[in-house]
């Protein structure tokens, strides 16, 4: 049986941080009680107070929103992403709300999950978007998002991706060299069409995150360095073809302090105040994204903290606030189904061998990074310790180490915390066709991505004639 593709339809038109490896380790994550409903829940809210999570156990089965897990796999098969609706929606309400007595934009970073039916959910919301391609243009496009509320952040872009962005009529271009000013200057000036730019200015501060992704600090080949920066945006002042609007930065990802973001803001300000007296005046302050989630134990700020101290550093500026956030929208909205298709029980150590793999969810091969794994129906009895694998070619093909389960081949399983940068960096290494999609809304599931087939993998490729 297969259900409406409904989904789809309506998209037509500084060392290692918390959330990645080498983090304290602890035994199990934590669960309790939802007091309204009497219902076992994991609490795998984006931020460090308890909110319903949208992942939970109903009659000792875990659920995705009220749709069993089981049922998900059954459909349509595993490896499966699958998405809660109401865990999206509720996540973006959080900023909204929390910016409501401030002129703001919500730039989703596309990055994160740049499915389709996920950014026509935001779209409906109201939120913009931040992008780093034409194809995440594109994307945006079809998903029904807004281009003039769309941010371009990225430090290659091409002159056809400027064209086809300046085409199309968005926010700003979120510049990160001056190279890049003189070309998006000659771009637009062949266009006809005035290009808005915003500097992304490299603060030089340490969000503390995993050196692979942090982004604001000197040796970082992101933004314009601090000390650069006015110079840079006079020569720009100066150039025919383009509108300075903004200033721009983004410090890093899966930042658990809000303390960096902070003082990135501050040195933000202190240039803004240098280019006002030089009659340059920015009307957008786009602070990026980065606010990390629970994965494991960590304690990020909730949204609304976060966002509270962002108002309080702007204090009664007139600028309006922009923010990318990708993971705290979609990180914990979504989670990665798998079947465990072996045990390996050794005398050294055990392996539950799955059918989701590395190429399916790259985060603990390439960051160490730590994923919950959750039975989908826990079973009674002992559990063993498994490393958890998949069927790659690959000692570093892994999901999670050490995990204490109760797992019988044929199992399901679900790895947590999955809604950001699991798709999005999945691969056909191994030619390992990419796993589904379902968004599920309330006891409702929709197929948003087909599984993909090997026919359509080898169907580009062609032999020497
Ligand atoms: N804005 C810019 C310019 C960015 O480069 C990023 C992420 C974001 C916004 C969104 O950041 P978020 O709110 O999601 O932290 N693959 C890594 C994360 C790489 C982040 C890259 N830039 C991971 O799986 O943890």
């Amino acid at each position: 049986m297969r259900p409406e593709r409904t989904a789809l339809s309506v998209a037509a038109p500084r060392g290692q941080a918390a959330g990645y490896g080498r983090t304290r380790p602890r035994s199990r994550s934590c669960s309790r009680t939802c007091s309204q409903c009497a219902v076992r829940r994991y609490e795998y809210s984006g931020c460090a107070s308890f909110q319903v999570s949208y992942f939970a156990y109903r009659d000792r089965q875990l659920c995705a929103e009220s749709v069993p897990l089981a049922r998900i796999a059954e459909t349509f098969g595993t490896p499966c992403y699958v998405y809660s609706r109401a865990a999206l929606e509720s996540a973006y309400h959080a900023y909204d709300q929390a910016l409501v007595r401030r002129d703001h934009l919500i730039c989703y970073a596309v990055k994160a999950n740049s499915s389709l039916a996920v950014i026509n959910v935001l779209a409906q919301l109201g939120s913009g978007f931040d992008i780093v391609s034409g194809g995440e243009l594109e994307r945006v496009v079809r998903a029904g998002g807004d281009p003039r509320k769309t941010v371009f952040s990225g430090v290659g872009k091409s002159a056809a991706e400027m064209r086809a962005a300046l085409a199309a009529g968005i926010l700003c271009f979120n510049v990160e060299s001056e190279s890049e000013l003189k070309r998006l200057d000659h771009v637009a000036g062949e266009l006809g069409k005035p290009a808005p730019v915003s500097l992304r200015v490299n603060p030089d501060v340490d969000a503390g995150s995993h050196p692979y992704i942090a982004t604001g600090l000197k040796e970082s080949k992101f933004g314009v360095a601090f000390e650069d920066a006015l110079p840079l945006y006079r020569s720009a002042a100066a150039m025919a073809n383009l509108r300075i609007i903004g200033i721009d930065c983004h410090i890093g990802a899966q930042i658990t302090d809000v303390s960096p973001v902070i003082a990135a803001l501050q040195k933000l300000l202190l240039l803004v105040d240098r280019l006002a007296a030089e009659h340059i005046n920015v009307t957008q302050i786009d602070i990026g994204g980065g606010l990390g989630i629970r994965y494991r134990d960590e304690m990020p700020p909730s949204i609304a903290v976060f966002s509270q101290a962002l108002i309080a550093c702007l204090g009664d500026r007139k600028q309006r606030l922009l923010l990318e956030p990708g993971r705290s929208l979609v990180g914990n909205a979504g989670i990665l189904l798998a079947r465990v298709e072996y045990l390996k029980h050794g005398t050294h150590r055990n392996f539950a061998v799955l059918d989701a793999a590395m190429n399916d969810l790259i985060r603990p091969a390439l960051y160490d990074a730590w994923h919950d794994i959750q039975p989908v129906k826990p079973r009674q009895g002992l559990a063993r310790r498994y490393d958890v694998v998949g069927p790659i070619c690959e000692s570093g093909d892994f999901l999670g180490h050490d995990r204490e389960l109760n797992l019988a081949e044929g199992d399901l399983v679900a790895i947590m915390s999955s809604g950001a940068y699991g798709m999005t960096m999945s691969s056909n290494y191994n030619t390992r066709p990419r796993a589904a999609e379902v968004m599920v809304s309330e006891s409702e599931m929709h197929l948003i991505r087909e599984r993909e087939s090997v026919a359509q993998l080898l169907a580009p490729e062609c032999l020497l004639p």
